[in-house]
């Protein structure tokens, strides 16, 4: 025998004896198999409840936390307001990294690490046991703190002894959590704060705040899924869809906020992002906005007249100029009684009136297309034309629906819109070229165009150097004339205006067998009711629309508003 041969004959027998020996273990083993298989079962069930478990408990994290820088320790603090106190508040501080530019911080209570937990698993046992509430009436707020309550006691035991100290904080999270808007609840109770946005994953959110402008804030969320989660809770709330099929949603949030979204990386490189314009629970009214300094008394006037007669009205500006608030505060001068329908594709303006109707377009989920059960801005104007309106509202024109919009004001009904462009030139373009397709003879039907626009003041007012102004308004006429009616001064900021050259309003008054000059006086006499409400602080919508409502009756203010001390018996219910 070789060496190489005794040595694989060596190598056989240890193979061989290492067989036998496994296969005796086996044969051992046999019986102890079933039990051996029961226990790997077992720990595999554990192994997979301890993934499940913690994969829950980061959900519950992500739903609670997201990153919030302090205070820089070198930066000052311009201002400070709380939100709720003693839970939340806001300071406006300087950040010297971004060479001193403000920057706005949220300051909310901090939790113990123990209360954390304890807030952690309390979320995690709400989402498997909240029982809905006994009748709809029951205050949603009231309802969840009831059941965390109730909730609390039962698992006292994993939840630890939660001091009645502790519970207070733990209430705010979860309101702020479950029934609020999480990370960003304080910058959307903030009543200072028009816009909340964020442009993506690690991205600051940005408000826009009324005194300071855009403002980076504190607040960053960093994790791509925390994001995506937020998205699609911010969806769910508006009661719509959002995924990586369709990553794209329009929305009106609970309290009428408008949101626009995207979601995930399809569209937007750098993740998720959002857009929230926050609505005002009590609409700007026509007095709220003399007050503001964006029209004044002899405008509103102005257009209270023009809206009376069924002529159409456009307000146009850039994005956030002021557009949608101007159209609605132009809409409490309507006289009472009025038909009115509003087309919209969210819900934004916020009428007092009885007599309207509010439309609403509707998206489809279909792909390409194929998008059966939309309906469209153009559809709903169509529609509006069979209530038999005296003014068609809608909320902002962009397409096909301008060209019906014109077709309804060429047989007489009124027509409000607003309109994106910077001034009348281009809104001009815009109207006459696809996808809105009016004819360039149509265009004389829109009688009124105002120009609003943020603009920088010469002198603050009420501490805030900008401010929202009618930069210009024009009257249209045949063959593409228009005539100034008034006109904002940027250095002294006071209107020029000059109701005097209004056409249309002389036209309208030689109609009806008055001097062509009549309609002045009225504007007179409007212009005094205006300044007798403001003088009274009558701002309120509806209180506004009562005092237009009494004027028809033949109500009239006082000689001079400047001189209301006593009340005077025909404007008072
Ligand atoms: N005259 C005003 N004075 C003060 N704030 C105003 C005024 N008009 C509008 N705002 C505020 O500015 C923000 C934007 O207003 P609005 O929605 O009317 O603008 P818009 O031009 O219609 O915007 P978009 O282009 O997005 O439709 C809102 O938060 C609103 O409260
Ligand atoms: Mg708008």
């Amino acid at each position: 025998m070789s060496k190489t041969e005794t040595k694989d004959a060596k190598a056989a027998t240890k193979v061989e004896k290492k067989v036998e020996k496994k296969e005796d273990k086996r044969e051992d083993k046999k019986g102890d198999k079933k039990e051996a298989q029961k226990e790997d079962k077992k720990l595999k069930e554990v192994e997979k409840e301890e993934e499940k478990r913690k994969k829950k408990s980061k959900e519950v994290e992500v739903k609670v936390e997201a990153t919030i820088l302090p205070l820089p320790p070198d930066g000052q603090i311009i201002e400070t307001y709380w939100i709720k106190e003693p839970y939340s508040r806001i300071h406006i501080a300087t950040i010297p990294d971004r060479g001193g530019a403000y920057g706005y911080f949220v300051e909310e209570i901090q939790l113990k690490p123990e209360e954390r937990r304890s807030l952690m698993k309390l979320v995690d046992i709400l989402g498997k046991e909240l029982e809905p509430p006994e009748t709809s009436d029951e205050d949603a707020k009231m309802h969840i703190v009831n059941e965390s309550r109730r909730l609390m006691k039962k698992y006292r035991g994993a939840l630890g002894n939660i001091s009645e100290d502790s519970w207070k904080k733990l209430e705010y999270y979860i309101e702020r959590d479950l029934l609020g808007f999480g990370p960003i609840n304080s910058m959307m109770l903030d009543t200072k704060i028009e816009d909340v946005s964020c442009d993506g994953v690690a991205k600051p959110v940005y408000v826009w705040h009324r005194k300071y402008e855009s403002l980076p804030s504190n607040l960053t969320i960093i994790d791509k899924e925390l994001f995506n989660n937020f998205i699609i809770k911010l969806a769910h709330f508006s009661g719509k869809h959002v995924s990586s099929a369709f990553p794209i949603v329009d929305a009106m949030l609970p309290g009428r906020h408008r949101l626009a979204a995207t979601y995930g990386e399809e569209i937007s490189p750098s993740g998720s992002t959002f857009t929230i314009r926050k609505f005002r629970e009590e609409p700007y009214s026509v007095v709220d906005l003399i007050d503001l300094g964006t029209i004044n008394e002899r405008i509103a006037a102005y257009f209270w007249l023009v809206l009376e007669n069924r002529l159409t009205v456009m307000t146009m500006g850039g994005t956030g100029a002021g557009k949608t608030t101007l159209l609605n505060a132009l809409a409490n001068l309507f006289k009472p009684g009025m038909k009115i329908v509003t087309v919209e594709e969210i819900a934004e303006l916020n009428l007092p009136h009885d007599n309207w109707v509010q439309f609403v377009s509707r998206e489809s989920y279909g792909l390409g297309q194929n998008k059966i059960g939309s309906i469209s801005l153009f559809d709903l104007v169509r529609t509006s034309l069979r209530y038999r309106p005296d003014y068609i509202i809608v909320g902002e024109i962009r397409g096909e629906e301008a060209f019906v919009l014109f077709q309804a004001m060429a047989t007489g009904h009124g027509g409000l819109s607003t309109l994106h462009a910077e001034n009348l030139d281009y809104a001009i373009k815009r109207l006459t070229s696809p996808p809105m397709n009016v004819a360039p003879a149509y265009i004389q039907l829109m009688n009124v165009a105002a120009i609003v626009e943020r603009v920088y003041l010469p002198k603050q007012l009420h501490g805030i150097p900008f401010g929202r102004r009618i930069r210009h308004i024009w009257e249209l006429y045949k063959y593409a004339k228009t005539k100034t009616i008034a006109e904002w001064d940027p250095v002294t900021d006071t209107y020029r205006v000059n109701v005097e050259e209004s056409d249309l309003l002389k036209e309208l008054t030689m109609r009806t067998g008055r001097p062509a000059d009549a309609y002045l006086e009225e504007i007179a006499r409007r212009e005094e009711v205006l300044r007798w409400m403001r003088a009274r602080e009558i701002r309120n919508v509806r209180a506004v629309a009562k005092v237009i409502t009494q004027y028809y009756q033949g109500a009239r203010p006082p000689p001079k508003a400047e001189a209301v001390q006593v009340t005077p018996p025909s404007l008072i219910s």
